[in-house]
């Protein structure tokens, strides 16, 4: 249980937007199961000490930190408070993601330019807060979770989803680019099907949970759908040294979907 040993990490979107476990609440206990000190970050206060509380009920080290990404300050907000309780940053996990549904005829300005802010403005801001620190340690690494939907053509449109999502890949590989030769390493995760409370909640007044499930399920060769946990491994792996000669990846968390 030491693979993070020493490393103090930043997860945003820490949270759940319902019972059970989304990537980032699930990245964020796997994170101190591993040894990191861990920040979690959300909007919802609530959510975010649900998060820490089970880290500490599991002996792990947590704090957390009211903040909505989109807020003016967020990013120094961030940095101060890694500052204050961990004396530094190591990681930074940007687990939040929005989305809605439509194609180009759907999508309205307003729609566009809000999923944008969430999915990758925001993304960046927080980058720039934290990059100085991490490039005067000489050492960092950064994960970006996007979606397969920036890849992968499902028979329905997300738009602004996918096109943001793709974005933060290209955001990922010119962190990556751009901070080699300083150390730190910038990488994305593209999860597939994955169930998590966000799924969950959206699915459920639409049409039968189970029977959806199922459809879901279906889709994937593995013939399951992912858990936060698949997303939290691959998030540890891409956060640990043994990552150390891998930046700018595009790591697809999807059961052979797109194989
Ligand atoms: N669930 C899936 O199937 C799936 C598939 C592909 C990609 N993803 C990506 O995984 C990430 C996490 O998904 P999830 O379903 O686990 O998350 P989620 O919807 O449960 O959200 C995680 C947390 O983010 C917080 N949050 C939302 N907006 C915020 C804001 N503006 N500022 C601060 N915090 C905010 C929420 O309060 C919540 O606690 C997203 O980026 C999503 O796009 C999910």
């Amino acid at each position: 249980m030491t693979r993070l040993a020493g490393k103090r990490a930043a997860i945003i979107g820490a949270g759940s937007v319902g019972p059970g476990w989304g990537n980032g609440k699930a990245t964020a206990v796997r994170f101190a199961q591993e040894g990191a000190r861990v920040l979690c970050v959300d909007r919802d206060a609530a959510a975010a000490d649900e998060t820490a509380q089970l880290i500490r009920a599991g002996g792990g080290a947590a704090e957390t930190l009211e903040a909505d990404v989109t807020a003016p300050g967020t990013g120094a907000a961030v940095m101060e408070a890694m500052r204050r309780h961990w004396g530094g940053i190591d990681i930074l996990d940007y687990n939040v993601g929005i989305s809605a549904p439509g194609g180009i005829l759907e999508t309205s300005d307003e729609d566009w330019a809000r999923i944008f802010e969430i999915n990758l403005n925001a993304a960046m801001r927080l980058t720039r807060a934290t990059l100085p620190a991490m490039r005067d340690q000489g050492s960092g690494a950064y994960i970006y979770v996007s979606s397969l939907a920036a890849v992968y053509s499902a028979p329905y449109s997300y738009l602004s989803y996918e096109v943001s999502k793709m974005a933060l890949i290209r955001l990922a590989r010119s962190v990556a680019r751009e901070n080699a030769a300083h150390g730190v390493r910038a990488n994305a995760i593209l999860p597939g099907v994955i169930e998590t409370p966000h799924v969950t909640a959206f699915v459920d007044g639409q049409t039968d949970p189970e029977e959806l499930a199922a459809k879901r399920a279906a889709m994937v060769p593995m013939g399951r759908q992912g858990t936060a946990w698949d997303v939290a491994n691959a998030a540890l792996y891409l956060a640990s040294d043994e990552a150390g000669f891998v930046t700018g990846v595009e790591l697809r968390v999807d059961g052979g979907l797109t194989a």
